[in-house]
């Protein structure tokens, strides 16, 4: 499959920052000590930030791309299911809470180093298996739903909807 031209790319630069912080909290995962209150504390803060931003990305490829892409499909009398479930699992939603909940459970350093080990050791298990069902959403956002949107979609239709997505990622 050829890559789509760079203007009528709408997911390939955001997925790339979003990358990066899958990368960054991935390495944080492996080089944290849980039992460490401030360590522990430190890495929930950086998730805090990384899933507010995902949200934030996932609302934005809700209002810009794909309430565009089901009304058009709708319009061509076309079903596709990838495009009707898209973030209906809200797996980011459940990740976003259970890191709120880690935050909120460790306000206090009252915790014994066990009890912070189990907190973080629960979350980072969570956190793996959200991230491998994460890479493989943004992979089929770039390899289906891009082509389908420059199917259904005139070219200045797409470089109209890419500068939205990235205005609104503040990625100009
Ligand atoms: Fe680009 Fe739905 O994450």
């Amino acid at each position: 499959m050829n890559p789509a031209p760079a203007e009528i790319d709408v997911f390939s630069r955001p997925h790339s920052r979003i990358k990066r912080l899958v990368d960054s909290y991935s390495q944080k995962l492996s080089a944290t000590d849980f039992s460490d209150y401030t360590a522990l504390k430190s890495f929930l803060s950086s998730l805090r930030f990384t899933f507010k931003e995902f949200k934030t990305h996932e609302n934005i490829e809700n209002e810009c791309i794909m309430e565009k892409l089901k009304n058009r499909l709708n319009y061509h009398k076309v079903m596709v299911e990838e495009v009707a479930e898209v973030h209906s699992d809200d797996c980011l939603g459940k990740m976003n809470k259970l890191v709120e909940d880690g935050w909120i459970r460790t306000d206090s350093c009252s915790h014994s180093r066990d009890e912070m080990a189990l907190i973080g050791n629960q979350l980072a298990d969570a956190l793996r298996k959200f991230t491998d069902s994460f890479l493989p959403h943004m992979q089929e956002e770039e390899e289906i739903f891009q082509p389908l949107l420059m199917k259904y979609f005139t070219y200045d239709e797409l470089k109209e909807i890419r500068g939205d997505v990235l205005r609104k990622h503040s990625l100009f």
